[in-house]
């Protein structure tokens, strides 16, 4: 990888270094809003022959649709900070897309190198998201756009289930980030400041658009995977533990459990629900 980051010991607001690796929860994500991440990125209005760059390209699903939005004649480069994840990347992004290991607060490139820059899920990970988005137009020429994507905190579970445990988990699940990351509530609310942001760091004709990540039962392969694997198992197991009383934990547990004949996935009424807010901005 050619350019470490400066400071690969210092983790960013919510734990990021380089040598942090959840690359198989992001592409879980990645194969299950596959169609509208891609309508997402068609927001960029990518035409052949441009210069892309995905800023924090993660596990680099995105990288390919960029790619193919840009053509053979186009450019197409993917900076992260985590070597994992970099790695992930490498072994299923076309081979002419670049990668970068770097820190995007330190990373060195000349100005107005780009004629879109895709960016998500990420800006809320910095400590100071309006200097990253200054970076970020500063690498773009004038005249192009810049699309900063991220989904909702948390995702809905609209089947029938109980609301007040429902209350009881969205509270013990920020409860957990908040003393995990030591935030505040504000800082856990990124989607709600991109619009301001964008127009902060200088950028015109600032736009939002939210899509609509939504699956009912039976789920197909990649929506099952992902809700059980990163919802179910991860956000909603062992770390919710000592947010919620005994009762609660045991029947969301119960919930989760694919052995369990109330298991959610396989009740008829499961109807799931997400946001994917792209906020965009042009350099003018
Ligand atoms: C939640 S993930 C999103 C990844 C990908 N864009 C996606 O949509 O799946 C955030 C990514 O930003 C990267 N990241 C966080 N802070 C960074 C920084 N300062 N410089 C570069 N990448 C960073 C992380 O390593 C991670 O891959």
């Amino acid at each position: 990888m050619p350019v470490p980051p400066d400071d690969a010991s210092k983790p960013g607001l919510l734990g990021d270094t380089a040598q942090r690796d959840y690359s198989r929860k992001l592409g879980l994500f990645m194969r299950f809003a596959e169609p509208e991440l891609r309508a997402a990125i068609a927001t960029l209005g990518l035409a052949p022959g441009m210069h892309v760059l995905d800023a924090g390209c993660g596990s680099g699903e995105s990288l390919a649709w960029l790619a193919e939005a840009v053509g053979t004649g186009g450019r197409v480069v993917g900076v992260d900070l985590s070597y994992a994840h970099l790695a992930a990347a490498r072994r299923q992004a076309p081979p002419q897309v670049q990668l970068l290991a770097g820190d995007l607060m330190t990373l060195v490139m000349p100005a107005a190198s780009f004629d879109a820059i895709w960016s998500a899920n990420t800006l809320h990970h910095f400590t100071d998201p309006l200097a990253a988005l200054q970076r970020l137009s500063g690498w773009l020429q004038a005249g192009g756009r810049l699309v900063v994507g991220q989904t909702g905190f948390l995702p809905e579970m609209l089947f029938a289930w109980d609301m007040r445990l429902e209350r009881a988990v969205v509270d013990a699940v920020r409860a957990h980030y908040r003393d995990k990351y030591g935030l505040d509530e504000r800082r856990l609310a990124a989607v709600r400041a991109n619009v301001g942001l964008l127009r902060q760091a200088g950028l015109a004709d600032v736009q939002a658009r939210t899509f609509t990540i939504e699956r009912i039962s039976p789920l197909d392969a990649a929506a099952r995977d992902y809700v059980l694997e990163a919802q179910f198992r991860s956000t909603f197991g062992e770390r919710l533990r000592p947010w919620l009383s005994a009762e609660d934990f045991a029947a969301l547990q119960k919930l989760c459990d694919p052995d369990d004949p109330g298991f959610a996935l396989d009740r008829p009424d499961f109807h799931y629900l997400q946001t994917f807010t792209v906020v965009s901005g042009r350099k003018s």
